[in-house]
């Protein structure tokens, strides 16, 4: 077990890279690390094998305090999966892998025996990839040989640093896989950065989500996804993630089409003539791309009896708040309460209006899903 108390790290030009980090990494499984880029991954991986020594606070493994740990006996008794692969180029495949078991000073059969079966344990074959060098494989089998070469010492504590971030998704999927299936049968303490949830969620036993140097939320996937303790982390879940686990609905489920809409270049008096007719008081702007600009109210209109305004370009309101048709209904509903709007536009990802959400739409799709009254009844 790994065991972080109270750690900060500031760094030589004074940056405050940790702040107050508690965190046991259990033996046995898979820790991921994730958040975005900056917030302290790689800083706190690097205190576990002392590249980094604390500012305050200390590390225990297994109960011993790092701190008095030779630093690089402790490096060599942890493997190490460096962020972008890092094998070394002039090496051949079998000397990256057996440098650590070489520098413990193992036999030469035991060392060519065991980067044979490395090899094997990832589907690549020994005769054919041992004297490649590095720039001789593809991308996939690097990072396969990077993951392998942590493990070539034994060690029970392996770091990994994003070791797939630079693969393609079939690859990394497939990575992925291997690395589940390896974990089950070697058992190791494993710690791994990633930026990425879904591969947290796949191979972590727990999952520690951090932002600016400090941990948000910790826990299995299972609790991150049910109980998520703020918007930070609702975000890095993702709303279709969250809709799938809660089934709650999305703003698609809710949302109108066919909204009237005015240009910017169209005569206020012509926009006055369009509220009057469908009983609007406000009227959303579009430009000629279906781009939403805004939306003028009926006091704009009135207003502008008193100014020199003659076009909707000149009377136009940004909206402060949209959703998109993945939103949760919940959270686009908070959002028309915060804001005073009985309605949101619904834009697409690349700006243009896909339709609305609306007090009466919403309620129109509540009453369809409660249960009915039942007659006779009153409530
Ligand atoms: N040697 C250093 N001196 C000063 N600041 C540093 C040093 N190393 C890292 N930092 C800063 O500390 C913060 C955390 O860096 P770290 O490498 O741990 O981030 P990360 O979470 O691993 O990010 P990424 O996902 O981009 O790899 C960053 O803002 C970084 O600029
Ligand atoms: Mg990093």
């Amino acid at each position: 077990m790994i065991k972080l108390t109270g750690i900060t790290k500031t760094f030589d030009n004074g940056y405050n890279a940790l702040k107050n980090i508690d965190l046991i990494c259990n033996k046995g499984e898979i820790t991921a690390l994730i958040g975005p880029s900056g917030c302290g991954k790689t800083t706190t991986m690097k205190l576990m094998n002392r590249l980094l020594n604390p500012s305050t606070g200390n590390i225990f493994i297994d109960g011993k305090d790092i701190s008095s740990l030779d630093p690089v006996e402790l490096r060599r008794s942890i493997g190490y999966v460096i962020q972008h692969i890092g094998l070394f180029p002039h090496m051949t495949i079998s000397k990256n892998i057996g440098v650590v078991p070489k520098l413990l000073k193992w036999e030469k059969d035991r060392i060519e025996n065991r980067v044979n079966d490395l090899l094997d344990l990832v589907g690549l074959d020994p005769e054919t990839y041992r004297e490649r060098y590095p720039s001789e494989l593809s991308g996939g089998q690097q990072q396969r040989i990077g993951v392998i070469r942590a493990l070539a010492a034994e060690p029970e504590i392996i770091l990994m640093d994003e070791p797939f971030s630079a693969l393609d998704p079939i690859s990394r999927e497939q990575l992925q896989d291997e690395l589940v299936r390896l974990q089950k049968e070697i058992k190791k303490t494993i710690i791994f950065v990633t930026h990425d949830m879904d591969e947290a969620i796949k191979i972590a036993d727990k999952i520690v989500l951090m932002k600016d140097g400090e941990i948000v939320q910790q826990g299995t996937p299972e609790e991150i996804l049910r109980r998520p303790v703020n918007d930070f982390v609702e975000n890095f879940i993702g709303q279709k993630r969250l809709k799938q686990i809660h089934d709650i609905p999305t703003v698609s489920e809710v949302m109108v089409k066919g909204t009237i809409t005015v240009s910017p270049n169209c005569s206020i008096s012509k926009a006055m003539k369009i509220m009057e007719s469908k009983y609007l008081y406000l009227l959303i702007v579009v430009n000629e791309d279906n781009k939403l600009q805004g939306y003028i109210s009926i006091f704009d209109v009135v207003r502008s009896f008193e100014s020199e305004h003659q076009h909707v370009r000149d009377i136009i309101h940004p909206f402060r708040h949209i959703v998109d048709s993945e939103t949760l209904l919940p959270k686009a509903l908070k959002a028309m309460n915060d804001f005073q709007y009985s309605y949101l536009p619904v834009v697409k990802d690349d700006g243009t209006l896909d339709g609305l959400i609306t007090l009466e739409s919403i309620i129109e799709y509540l009453g369809d899903i409660y249960p009915p009254v039942r007659s006779g009844v009153v409530v």
